[in-house]
C-alpha cells in the first residue's frame, strides 16, 4: 500500500484527535459550534504540532456537506477531498515558494469569486513568513476587508516575522511542542496496529523526522521499522508530491 495512504489513514480525523492542544481545539470547537467564525487565523508553533492538521480539521468542519460541524463525517466529497488536497474550494499554498506579490494577487483576484461548490472559499497558506513585504502588502487589502465567504489559514515557525498589521487581522492560535510521553503514546498505537515493534528512542526519531535510512542501519533497526518511519515522513509531509 502506498505509504500516502498509510499516513491519511493515522491522521487526526477530528479535533478530538488533536493531541496537546486542548487551549486549540476547544476554541475552534466553541467557535464552529456557536457559528462565529473569523476570517482570518494564524497557527504558530514548531514542525510537527499540528498546525496543518488543525487547518484541515478546521476546512472539514466548515465544508462538510453535513456541516459545519465540530464533527465533519470524513466521508463526503467534501472532507474526503480536503484529506487528499485536491478540494476546489480549499487552497493549500506553501508561502515558501509563493513568496511573490503575484502569487498574492492572483489569491486576491480569486477571493472575489464565490466558492465553487462548498460553504467557504478556504486558503491555508503555509510559512506564511516566507512572503515578500509586497505580498504581505498585496494581502493586507485583502484581510481588511474580507468577502464573507472566505477564509484565511497561516501557519509559521517564525511568528516575529510576520508582520504586525497582519497579525492583528488573525485570530493567533500557539500551538505547543508535544511531550515525548504523548508522541511515544501515538506512535506506539499506530505501530500496534500496523503489528510493528519499536524501540522508544527510535519512535521519537520517527516523530522527528531525524530516522535516515543511515541511522536504521546504524542502529540495527529492522526493515519494518523503516517502513513506519516512511508513513510518518509521509505524514508530516505537507504536499501531496510524495
Ligand atoms: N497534535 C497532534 N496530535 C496528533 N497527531 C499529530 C499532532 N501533531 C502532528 N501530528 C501528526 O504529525 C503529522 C504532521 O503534523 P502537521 O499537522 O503537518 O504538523 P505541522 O503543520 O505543525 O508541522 C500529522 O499528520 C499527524 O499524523
Ligand atoms: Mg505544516
Ligand atoms: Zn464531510
Amino acid at each position: 500500500m502506498a505509504y500516502r495512504v498509510l499516513s491519511r489513514r493515522y491522521r487526526p480525523k477530528v479535533f478530538e484527535d488533536l493531541l496537546g492542544q486542548p487551549h486549540v481545539t476547544r476554541t475552534l470547537s466553541n467557535a464552529i459550534a456557536e457559528d462565529r467564525i473569523g476570517h482570518a487565523y494564524l497557527f504558530t508553533g514548531p514542525r510537527g504540532v499540528g498546525k496543518t492538521t488543525a487547518a484541515r480539521l478546521l476546512a472539514k468542519a466548515l465544508n462538510c456537506s453535513k456541516g459545519p460541524t465540530v464533527t465533519p463525517c470524513n466521508n463526503c466529497s467534501s472532507c474526503l477531498e480536503i484529506d487528499e488536497s485536491r478540494s476546489m474550494d480549499v487552497y493549500e499554498i506553501d508561502g515558501a515558494s509563493n513568496t511573490g506579490v503575484d502569487n498574492i494577487r492572483e489569491i486576491k483576484n480569486n477571493v472575489q469569486y464565490p466558492p465553487s461548490r462548498d460553504r467557504y472559499k478556504i486558503y491555508i497558506i503555509d510559512e506564511v513568513h516566507m512572503l515578500s513585504q509586497g505580498a504581505f502588502n498585496a494581502l493586507l487589502k485583502t484581510l481588511e476587508e474580507p468577502p464573507e465567504h472566505v477564509i484565511f489559514i497561516f501557519a509559521t515557525t517564525e511568528p516575529q516575522k510576520v508582520p504586525l498589521t497582519i497579525q492583528s487581522r488573525c485570530q493567533r492560535f500557539d500551538f505547543r511542542k508535544l511531550r515525548n510521553s504523548m508522541i511515544l503514546q501515538s506512535i506506539a498505537a499506530i505501530a500496534d496496529k500496523e503489528g510493528i515493534t519499536i524501540d522508544d528512542e527510535s519512535k521519537l526519531h520517527l516523530w522527528q523526522g531525524r530516522l535516515t535510512q543511515e541511522v536504521t542501519i546504524q542502529k540495527g533497526l529492522s526493515k519494518s521499522s523503516f517502513h513506519l518511519f516512511a508513513i510518518f515522513i509521509c505524514s508530516a509531509c505537507r504536499w501531496t508530491s510524495l
